[in-house]
C-alpha cells in the first residue's frame, strides 16, 4: 500500500510550485486528446517526473505531465497522460494523481478517453457521454487496506457519473451542435484489443463502448469523494464489426480528428460549471 505521506509530499512539493494557485477541476485527457492542455492560460507545468513518488506514463501520444493554470475562467489541473495498468503499473500507482489532486483541493474530475464502439449505432468520431460502467476485472484501486484519510472502505458507486453533470453536458451538446450519444463504458485492461467474442459478450451485458482506461480514476475520485464526469470519443468501432483490424494508428488518427469538436465541447461545459 502507498503510504499517505508519499500523496502529502507529492502535494506539497505541486502546492510550492503553484505558489497559492490551487485547481478546482482535473481533467485527464485520453489517446489524441493530450493538446487539449495547450489551451490553458497562464499555465504551470510540471512534468510526472519531477514530482516525489509520482510515477510516469510510456504510451506515445501522452506527455505525462500536469498543467495547471486557467481554462474558460475555472482553475484546472490538466493530466496530460495517464497511466494505464497494461504498462504494469498497479490499480494504486496509476490513480496517484487523482489522489495527490484531491490533496490539493479538487472536487470535479472530468475524464476523457478513446475507446472502441459496442453499439452498433455508434460511429467513429462521436462522443459517449458515460453514464455508467462495468469492470469485471479484479483491478480496482481500493484492493488492500482502506486509506480512511480518502474515504471510506465501501463506496457506493450508484451514480457514479454524477446525473447533474451529466444533464450539464447534454444540455451543453445541444447548444453548440455537437452529437453526443450516451451509454456504458466497459474496461478491458489490455493492452491487446479485445477479441470479437469479447466485445459480443460485453454488448449482451450492456456495454455501449470498450476501452483500457477511466475506471480505476472513477473509482478512486468517487472514494474520494469527487464529483465525475466522463466522455469516450469512439475511435473505431469495436473488434469483430468490421471486417478489419484493430490499430494504435487508427485510435491516434480520429483522436486527432474529434479533437475540434472535443475541445469546442469540454471548453463550453467548462464555462458552464
Ligand atoms: N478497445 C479498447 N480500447 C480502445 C479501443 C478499442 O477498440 N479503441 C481505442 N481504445
Amino acid at each position: 500500500m502507498i503510504p499517505f505521506a508519499h500523496y502529502e509530499q507529492s502535494a506539497a512539493y505541486l502546492r510550492e510550485k503553484l505558489g497559492g494557485f490551487q485547481p478546482d477541476i482535473l481533467l485527464i485527457l485520453g489517446s489524441g486528446l493530450g493538446d487539449f492542455g495547450e489551451r490553458v492560460e497562464a499555465p504551470i507545468s510540471v512534468p510526472y517526473a519531477e514530482i516525489p513518488h509520482f510515477r510516469y506514463s510510456t504510451v506515445p501520444g501522452h506527455k505525462g505531465r500536469f498543467v495547471f493554470g486557467s481554462l474558460a475562467g475555472k482553475k484546472v489541473a490538466v493530466m496530460q497522460g495517464r497511466l494505464h495498468l497494461y504498462e504494469g503499473w498497479s490499480p494504486e500507482e496509476a490513480v496517484y494523481g487523482v489522489r495527490v489532486m484531491k490533496l490539493l483541493g479538487v472536487s470535479t474530475m472530468i475524464v476523457t478517453n478513446a475507446g472502441g464502439a459496442i453499439n452498433l449505432d455508434y460511429k467513429p468520431g462521436q462522443i459517449m457521454l458515460i453514464s455508467d460502467h462495468i469492470l469485471l476485472f479484479p483491478v480496482t484501486p481500493l484492493t488492500g487496506p482502506n486509506e480512511e484519510r480518502f474515504g471510506t472502505r465501501f463506496p457506493d458507486m450508484s451514480k457514479a457519473y454524477s446525473p447533474a453533470l451529466r444533464q450539464l453536458a447534454r444540455q451543453t451538446a445541444a447548444d453548440c451542435g455537437v452529437h453526443l450519444n450516451e451509454g456504458v463504458y466497459m474496461y478491458f485492461p489490455g493492452p491487446q484489443f479485445e477479441t470479437p467474442a469479447e466485445i459480443r459478450a460485453a454488448r449482451a451485458l450492456g456495454a455501449d463502448a470498450a476501452g483500457m482506461s477511466t475506471v480505476p480514476e472513477v473509482i478512486a475520485a468517487r472514494h474520494c469523494g469527487m464529483e465525475v464526469l466522463g466522455f469516450s470519443l469512439a475511435t473505431n468501432m469495436a473488434a469483430g464489426i468490421l471486417d478489419q483490424p484493430l490499430t494504435h494508428r487508427e485510435v491516434m488518427e480520429i483522436g486527432a480528428a474529434s479533437k475540434a469538436v472535443f475541445s469546442k465541447l469540454m471548453l463550453e461545459i467548462l464555462r458552464k460549471l
